[in-house]
């Protein structure tokens, strides 16, 4: 099922969240957050979860914004202003949940949300988190294509960036 998320439900997202950067190293980069701010930006537009027997297995949210070359890549491309853009981001599933549809509802679920709010849903991801961009392929999203950010270490991260199907 999949239902928005209430404040009661950020410490299991949380909890799935440093799960998942054990497992899969995702997030590569945290920056200054939290595994708890990470779960839930300020800026969110919305958030949902999904749950198998009333426990929290995911979660997904709606922001207005995500990397400046993203936003600058997915208006130009799609011919659109960045204000009619909502990037779909902060997508986890717990590792013990995967491949049984979960992220797969869970996208279908924020795209429906961001159409309600008027926007057109877009994401970036990290090239090397090779099974988003599997299941991105296999629902249909459209590569619009790709850039680099320059991190603090001196590391680049290379992004690709997806249109809705
Ligand atoms: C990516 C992620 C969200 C997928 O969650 P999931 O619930 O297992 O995905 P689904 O079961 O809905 O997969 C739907 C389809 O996507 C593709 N897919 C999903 N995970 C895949 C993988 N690891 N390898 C290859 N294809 C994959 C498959 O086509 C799958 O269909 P199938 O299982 O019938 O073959 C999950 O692996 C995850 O949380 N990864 C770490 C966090 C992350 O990378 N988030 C996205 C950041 S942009």
């Amino acid at each position: 099922m999949i239902r928005s998320r209430t404040s009661d439900d950020l410490d299991s997202c949380a909890a799935i969240a440093a799960q998942v950067h054990d497992v899969d190293g995702y997030p590569s980069f945290l920056g200054d957050d939290t595994f708890l701010s990470f779960v839930g930006p300020r800026d969110a537009l919305g958030a949902w979860v999904a749950t198998s027997d009333d426990t929290v297995v995911g979660q997904v949210v709606l922001r207005p914004r995500s990397a400046p070359g993203s936003v600058t890549l997915a208006a130009r491309e799609l011919g659109m202003e960045p204000e009619q853009l909502g990037f779909v981001a902060r997508l986890l599933v717990a590792p013990t949940a995967r491949r049984r549809g979960v992220a797969r509802r869970l996208l279908a679920h924020v795209v429906d949300e961001a159409h309600d709010q008027h926007l057109h849903a877009v994401l970036d991801v990290v090239t090397r988190d090779v099974a988003a961009i599997a299941l991105y392929d296999a629902t249909g999203w459209r590569r619009l294509g790709g850039h680099s950010i320059a991190l603090r270490s001196g590391a680049s991260l290379e992004l690709l960036v997806f249109s809705e199907p």
